[in-house]
C-alpha cells in the first residue's frame, strides 16, 4: 500500500499551482458579467487561435459538439460514411450518427493504436466521404499519409484532436492538412476547463461563417436564423480558465512528456509494449497506455496499492451495445479486438511527482508477478 492513492489524473493538485491566477480570472468573468460570448470567449479563441496557427477557432459546448457541427458544416448528404477508428471514445461515432451519416469502423494499427489506413482501403465505398484522424492518446497520426490517402477517395478530412492539443509530427501540426479540427476542453484533458468545453478550428473562412452559425441556432445575428442549428457554445467563465492554463500548456506538455520518459525506462525491464513515438516528439502524452496479460487482477492489485489506473477504453466501439445495430464481429477488426481486455492506462498529469511515478511502476511490477 502506497501513502496517498495516486490517482490517474490530479486535478486538485494543478489547480493549487494555477489558484491566484484562476481565482483572479474568474472573479473577472463574474464582475463583468460575460457569461455567454464577450470578451473572455473571444479572447480564448484568439489565444487559441495563435497556439494552434489555426486562421479561425469558434468555441463551443464540448467536444462531442465540436464533431457535430464539423460534420453538419461539411454538408454531407444524408447516409454519408465516415471511417472511425474502432478503439477510440464513442463521442467520435456518436456525431456521425446526429450528423445524418454511418460510421464506418476500422482496425487500429497494434503499436500506435490509431486508425490503420491501409485497413481503411477496403473500407471505402460509394458513400464514403469523410475520414476522421482521431489523435489517440496523444499521438498524432501520420497526416501525410492520411492526406495521401483521403485524396486518393477524394474523402474531407476531420481532426478529432480531442486528445492532442499542440500536437505536431514530423514538423506537421494539428490543423495542418485537413479541413477543420475538433478539441475537447473535459476537466481532464491536456488543456481541460472547469466543467464542459471543446473547440472547432479551421482556416476555412467559409466554413468558420458556417460552423459561428451553427453553433448558435444557425444565424449569426440575434433571431435572424438562417436555418436550425443547435445552441453549442463556450462560456465565459470557461474561457476564462482556459485562457489561463493556455498560457501553463507548453510546460505541461513538457512535463506529460517528461514523465513518459521515466515511465519508459522504469517499466521496460517488464518487457511490456510500451507508447512508442513514431516521431520525436509527436505524442503529447494525454494517457500513457500499454497493455497487460490478466488486465482486471493486475488493475485490483493496483488498486490494492493504491494506484489508480485506467482503462481507454474497455469495450471498443463495434462491440458496443449502442452499435449492435451493425452486428459487427470480432475477426472484422482483429487488433482492436485483441487489444480490449488487455490495455491500461497508468496516472499520467503534469505534477505527478517521481516518487510516485516510481511507485506506480513498482506496484506495476508486483502486479505482475
Ligand atoms: C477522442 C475523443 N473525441 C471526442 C471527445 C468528446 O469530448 P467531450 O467529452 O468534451 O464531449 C473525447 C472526450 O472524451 C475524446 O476523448
Amino acid at each position: 500500500m502506497t501513502s496517498k492513492p495516486i490517482p490517474l489524473v490530479d486535478l486538485k493538485a494543478q489547480y493549487h499551482t494555477i489558484k491566484a491566477e484562476i481565482d483572479s480570472a474568474v472573479a473577472d468573468v463574474l464582475d463583468s458579467c460575460a457569461f455567454i460570448g464577450g470578451r473572455y470567449v473571444e479572447q480564448f479563441e484568439a489565444d487559441f487561435a495563435l497556439f494552434t496557427g489555426a486562421r479561425h477557432v469558434i468555441g463551443v459546448g464540448n467536444g462531442t459538439d465540436a464533431l457535430l457541427i464539423a460534420l453538419r458544416s461539411l454538408q454531407l448528404e444524408p447516409g454519408f460514411e465516415a471511417l472511425v477508428p474502432a478503439n477510440t471514445f464513442i463521442a467520435t461515432a456518436e456525431a456521425v450518427t446526429h450528423a445524418g451519416g454511418r460510421p464506418r469502423f476500422c482496425d487500429v494499427d497494434a503499436d500506435s493504436y490509431l486508425l490503420d489506413l491501409d485497413r481503411a482501403e477496403q473500407l471505402v465505398n460509394d458513400s464514403t466521404r469523410v475520414v476522421i484522424a482521431v489523435h489517440l492518446y496523444g499521438q498524432m497520426m501520420d497526416m501525410p499519409a492520411v492526406r495521401r490517402f483521403a485524396d486518393r477517395h477524394q474523402l474531407l478530412v476531420v481532426e478529432d484532436a480531442a486528445q492532442a492539443h499542440g500536437a505536431q509530427r514530423g514538423g506537421i501540426r494539428v490543423g495542418e492538412l485537413s479541413s477543420i479540427v475538433t478539441y475537447s476542453f473535459y476537466p481532464a484533458k491536456n488543456l481541460g476547463a472547469y466543467g464542459d468545453g471543446g473547440a472547432v478550428t479551421t482556416d476555412d473562412e467559409r466554413l468558420a461563417g458556417l460552423i459561428r452559425k451553427w453553433h448558435t441556432h444557425g444565424g449569426d445575428q440575434k433571431y435572424r436564423h438562417e436555418f436550425e442549428g443547435i445552441n453549442s457554445r463556450l462560456d465565459g467563465l470557461q474561457a476564462a480558465v482556459l485562457s489561463v492554463k493556455l498560457r501553463h500548456l507548453p510546460q505541461w506538455t513538457l512535463r506529460r512528456r517528461e514523465v513518459a520518459e521515466i515511465y519508459h525506462r522504469l517499466l521496460e525491464p517488464l518487457g511490456l509494449s510500451l507508447p512508442r513515438e513514431s516521431d520525436p516528439g509527436s505524442h503529447v502524452y494525454h494517457l500513457y497506455v500499454t497493455r497487460v496479460d490478466r488486465r482486471d487482477r493486475v488493475l485490483s492489485v493496483l488498486q490494492d496499492k493504491g494506484v489508480h489506473a485506467g482503462v481507454h477504453y474497455p469495450i471498443a466501439l463495434p462491440f458496443l451495445e449502442a452499435y449492435e445495430r451493425f452486428g459487427h464481429k470480432p475477426e472484422e477488426f482483429p487488433v482492436t479486438y485483441a487489444q480490449m481486455d488487455r490495455l491500461i492506462s497508468l496516472p499520467l498529469f503534469p505534477e505527478i511527482t517521481t516518487g510516485q511515478i516510481e511507485q506506480v511502476a513498482q506496484a506495476l511490477g508486483e502486479a505482475l508477478r
